[in-house]
């Protein structure tokens, strides 16, 4: 049986119909920048995320970005996140001009270790990145404390968990602000590049809203350089059929991790991801850890099952980072995820035939190597 590791094709065959005809409507009024849709899709999504403020950027990476710009880093302002992430985290906090600390991971949940924040806070700490990582929220409410102590700010990562909760809580409401990526492999993709800050501040909402858009304050008059940051009406458009959606995903996605636990649990030679304990997580992804990782890929591979792995290298051991001097052994947690996690196909559409081929296979490729 072959099993992909995300299909995105059943979904847009699903959706086309609904899809059309507003990008016709768009082509015939040929508005493309900004405009009704990208307007109602803040509003929406604000509300899904219960924050008073959204801003559509065009990614993830672009909401981190100006979130920190916005905040006003001085040089040598330090932000302490984790090593295990997607680079786009790290890059924001270096190109708005702060310096990156990182601290380890907890073991269960993959998620910045609260117990290693304070070790990582010098006098030129001023805020703190959680990642929000495969979907689950990282552990808040000892972060927010400890943020409080020292009169940090913090910013979340949402980009991979869309309206995933914490203790009732939403991702992206907990912090100063939080960004998220519409990538199109995301939980709520677009067409194409996406992404978006929230916030209830509208003091940092209105300096996004400029920095998106060259610094304009009303057309052509800048108050600061900004960035073509915009987000198009095409993707909001997409993307607004897609928050509909995007709830019953979230449960497919739960229901089918809830099977993957199932027939995965006490196996020996796969260790399971831990739940944060009053969280609703997304399932953006599902990762395991499996000794002998890629061999355990390449078998799985020949059954016709594809995995990915998220992320190989963690960042401080990156080439891009080697001038920060942090040799292996620096973040023990981070560095073992790197060797060991395996991302299990995942995405709503999964069936109940495919999870038990996967599950399956790789019970008995753990237990026969
Ligand atoms: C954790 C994390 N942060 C940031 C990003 C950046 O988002 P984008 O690709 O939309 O720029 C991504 C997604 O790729 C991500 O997974």
């Amino acid at each position: 049986m072959e099993v992909p590791f995300l299909d995105l094709r059943v979904q847009n065959r699903a959706l086309k119909t609904e899809i059309l005809p507003l990008w016709e409507e768009i082509l015939d009024l040929a508005g493309f920048i900004g405009g009704k849709h990208v307007n109602a899709l803040e509003e929406e999504f604000a509300s899904a995320c219960s924050v008073n403020h959204c801003v559509a950027v065009n990614s993830g990476t672009d909401a981190l970005r100006f979130i920190f710009l916005a905040l006003g880093l001085e040089p040598g302002d330090e932000i302490i996140t984790v090593p295990n992430t997607f680079i786009a985290t790290t890059e924001a906090i270096s190109q708005a001009g702060g310096k990156i600390a990182f601290v380890d991971v907890d073991p269960g949940t993959y998620n910045m270790d609260p117990a290693m924040i304070e070790t990582a806070i010098t006098p030129k700490t001023r805020g703190i990145v959680p990642v929000h990582l495969y979907g689950q929220p990282a552990d808040m409410d000892s972060i927010l404390t400890i943020a409080d102590k020292h009169g940090l700010w913090v910013v979340e990562d949402a980009c991979q968990a869309h309206l995933a909760e914490y203790k009732g809580r939403k991702a992206g409401s907990m912090g100063v602000a939080a960004a998220f990526s519409f990538y199109p492999g995301k939980n709520m993709g677009a067409c194409g590049e996406g992404g978006a800050v929230t916030t209830n501040d509208a003091d940092l909402a209105a300096k996004v809203c400029m920095l998106r858009d060259h610094g304009q304050s009303s057309k052509y008059y800048h108050e600061m350089e900004g960035y073509n940051g915009r987000c198009d009406a095409l993707q909001a458009a997409v993307l607004r059929i897609k928050l509909k959606h995007l709830p019953a995903w979230n449960e497919a996605r739960r229901k089918n991790a809830k099977r993957y636990f199932e027939l995965l649990h006490e196996t020996d030679g796969i260790i399971l991801p831990r739940i944060q304990e009053n969280s609703t997580p997304v399932f953006h992804l599902f990762v395991i850890q499996v000794d002998k990782r890629d061999m355990v890929q390449e078998a799985l591979r020949k059954v016709g099952v594809q995995t990915g792995l998220h992320y190989p290298v963690p960042l401080h051991l990156q080439k891009a980072y080697e001038y920060m001097g942090l040799p292996l052994g620096s973040f023990p947690m981070a560095e073992t995820c790197a060797r060991k996690l395996l991302s299990l196909p995942m995405f709503p559409e999964l069936t109940e035939e495919q999870i038990a081929w996967v599950s399956g296979n790789l019970k008995k490729i753990v237990t026969e190597r």
